[in-house]
C-alpha cells in the first residue's frame, strides 16, 4: 500500500513541477491527458488497487482523490493563467496605428459620354430649349413615314435597322404601323414632339440610337444622338447657323469655324452637313482630318413641310429647322481619341483622363 501512496505523491510532485514550466495552453493540455487521462498516469497507479486488502483501499482512494483535485485545481489555474497572457500578448500585437491613411473607396465618375452630353445639353440649355426624349423602341411610322421616307428607302432594309417586329406581312385591320424597330436616329422625336407641341418649338431630344453595323473606329451598334428641333415664326437659315456657331463655339473653343456643305435628309430642305474646322491643323490639312481641314460633326436643316402634314403645325405660319449629332463622335473629336471603341470598352486607365 505504501508502495501506492508513494506513487501518487511522486506524480503530485512531479506535475507540480512540470505544469509550473509550461508556457502554452497546447503543452497544458498534452500534461493533463498524461496525467489525469483515461490512459493517463493517475488511471496506471490506480489499477494496482485492485491488488490491495480491501481495508486498505479507502485510504488510496482518499489520497488519489485528494491529488486528483490538487492537480486540477493547478491545471485550472494554469490555465486562467496562460489564457490572460496570450490575451495580453495579442492585444499588444494588435496595436491599431492610428496614423495611418484610412483605405479609400473609390468613388465613380460620370463617363466621358455622359459628360460631354451634358455639356451639349447645358449650352442648349442656356439658350431657351427644352430636354424632351422619346423611345429607344420606336414605330416605323416615327422613324421613316412621317419623317418623309419613301416606302423604298434604303434605310429601312432589314441590313441597316434592328427590327423588334415586323407585321408587314401580317394580314392587319386598321392602319399602319407596320413594323416596331429600334430607333436609328433621335429624329423621331421631332415627329412626337410636334404631335404633343403647338409652337413655339424649341426642344433638344438626347438619347440612343441603334445600327446595323460593326463596330470600327468610327462605328458602334449603339451610339448616342442629341436632336434638335426648333419651330416658330419667322425661323430662317440664318438662325440654324448663328444656332450651330455658337454650339461648336461652347464646346471646342472660340476659335474654330463651322463649314456648310449641302445635304440631303427625307425630312429636312434645304439641308446640310456641318464641318468644324480641324483643331489639330487649324484646317490647313493633316492626317487627322484626312488632309482636309474640316471634320464632320452634324447633320442639319430647315424641317421639310411634308412633315407638317403629319402633326397640326401651320406651315403657313411657322417654319423650323433641325439638327442631329453624335454625341461620341463630339467626344472623339475634343479629346483626340483615334478610336470610337476605346470609349465602351471599360479600360480604367483610359476613361481615368477625362
Ligand atoms: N437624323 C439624321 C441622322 O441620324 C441627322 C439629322 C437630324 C439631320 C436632324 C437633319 C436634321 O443622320
Amino acid at each position: 500500500m505504501s508502495n501506492l501512496i508513494d506513487d501518487l505523491e511522486k506524480l503530485r510532485d512531479e506535475a507540480r513541477t512540470a505544469l509550473a514550466d509550461v508556457i502554452d495552453l497546447e503543452q497544458l493540455d498534452v500534461l493533463r491527458v498524461r496525467y489525469l487521462g483515461k490512459k493517463g498516469d493517475l488511471t496506471a497507479i490506480l489499477r494496482g488497487l485492485g491488488e490491495l486488502d480491501a481495508s486498505e483501499r479507502p485510504l488510496v482512494g482518499a489520497r488519489s482523490n485528494e491529488v486528483r483535485a490538487a492537480l486540477e485545481a493547478w491545471i485550472a489555474e494554469r490555465r486562467e493563467a496562460l489564457a490572460a497572457h496570450a490575451l495580453e500578448e495579442r492585444i499588444g500585437a494588435e496595436k491599431l496605428d492610428i496614423t495611418l491613411p484610412g483605405r479609400a473607396h473609390p468613388i465613380g465618375s460620370q463617363h466621358l459620354i455622359s459628360r460631354i452630353r451634358d455639356e451639349i445639353i447645358d449650352v442648349f440649355i442656356g439658350l431657351g430649349y427644352q430636354i424632351v426624349e422619346g423611345p429607344d423602341v420606336e414605330l416605323d411610322f416615327y422613324n421613316f413615314d412621317a419623317l418623309n421616307h419613301s416606302a423604298q428607302h434604303p434605310a429601312r432594309s432589314a441590313s441597316d435597322t434592328f427590327y423588334v417586329r415586323d407585321y408587314s406581312g401580317d394580314e392587319h385591320v386598321g392602319p399602319e404601323p407596320s413594323a416596331v424597330l429600334m430607333r436609328t436616329h433621335t429624329s423621331p422625336v421631332q415627329v412626337r414632339t410636334m404631335q404633343e407641341q403647338k409652337p413655339p418649338i424649341y426642344i433638344l431630344a438626347p438619347g440612343k440610337v441603334y445600327r446595323r453595323d460593326v463596330a470600327d473606329p468610327t462605328h458602334l451598334p449603339q451610339f448616342t444622338q442629341i436632336e434638335g428641333l426648333v419651330v416658330d415664326e419667322d425661323i430662317t437659315f440664318a438662325d440654324l447657323k448663328g444656332t450651330l456657331d455658337h454650339f461648336v463655339h461652347a464646346i471646342f473653343g472660340p476659335e474654330r469655324r463651322t463649314r456648310f456643305r449641302p445635304h440631303f435628309f427625307p425630312f429636312t430642305e434645304p439641308s446640310a452637313e456641318v464641318d468644324v474646322s480641324c483643331g489639330i491643323c487649324d484646317a490647313s490639312g493633316c492626317r487627322f482630318c484626312g488632309g482636309t481641314g474640316w471634320v464632320e460633326i452634324l447633320g442639319c436643316g430647315m424641317v421639310d413641310p411634308n412633315l407638317y402634314r403629319y402633326v397640326d403645325v401651320d406651315a403657313e405660319r411657322y417654319t423650323g429647322f433641325a439638327f442631329g449629332m453624335g454625341v461620341e463622335r463630339i467626344a472623339l473629336l475634343r479629346y483626340d481619341i483615334p478610336d470610337i471603341r476605346m470609349l465602351l470598352e471599360g479600360d480604367m486607365r483610359f476613361l481615368r483622363q477625362f
